[in-house]
């Protein structure tokens, strides 16, 4: 099977697949990761001009952190695990480590398939495709 490349989305940084319904872990490598003082993740979804935060160590705030995401720190990394994951979860991740003499910022970028239909009566080609006819 042949995934279809989301060229649109290609930036600096590595990208991660996940298939719906699963736990998408993404990890960024970053220096000394485990000394920095505050470790953020955010997300973009794609189109969307702001980032969310959704995960972060410590976390500061009075509202409860984002239910279903896992930050773990590693040496050299950190890694969130994003639970029962959606494909609109799709798009860009920021991880961000302060430590007193610097910021470092990493992105990822995340695609989220669709999982395989489970019925066992699949067709042999999709012939039936919805998708429009190429503009050539
Ligand atoms: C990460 O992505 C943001 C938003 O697209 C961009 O402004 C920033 O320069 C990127 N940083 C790195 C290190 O690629
Ligand atoms: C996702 O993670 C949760 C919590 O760790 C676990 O209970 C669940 O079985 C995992 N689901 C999958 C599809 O791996
Ligand atoms: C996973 O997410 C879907 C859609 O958001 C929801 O319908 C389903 O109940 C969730 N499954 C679990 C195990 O949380």
């Amino acid at each position: 099977m042949i995934l279809v490349m989301l060229s649109a989305l290609v930036v600096a940084g590595s990208k991660f697949e996940a298939i719906e319904g699963q736990n998408a872990t993404i990890s960024f490598d970053i220096d000394e990761v485990e000394k920095a003082d505050e470790v953020k993740i955010s997300y973009k979804e794609d189109k969307k001009e702001y980032s969310v935060l959704i995960a972060q160590k410590p976390w500061v705030y009075d509202d409860p952190p984002v239910p279903g995401v896992t930050l773990i720190l590693g040496k050299g990394c950190v890694s969130v695990i994003i639970q029962n994951i959606s494909i609109s979860r799709s798009g860009l991740y920021k991880a961000e480590a302060y430590t007193r003499e610097k910021v470092s910022e990493v992105n990822a970028t995340l695609v989220v398939n669709q999982a395989p239909v489970s019925s066992t009566i699949s067709p042999p080609h999709s012939s039936s495709s919805p998708n429009p006819p190429p503009l050539l």
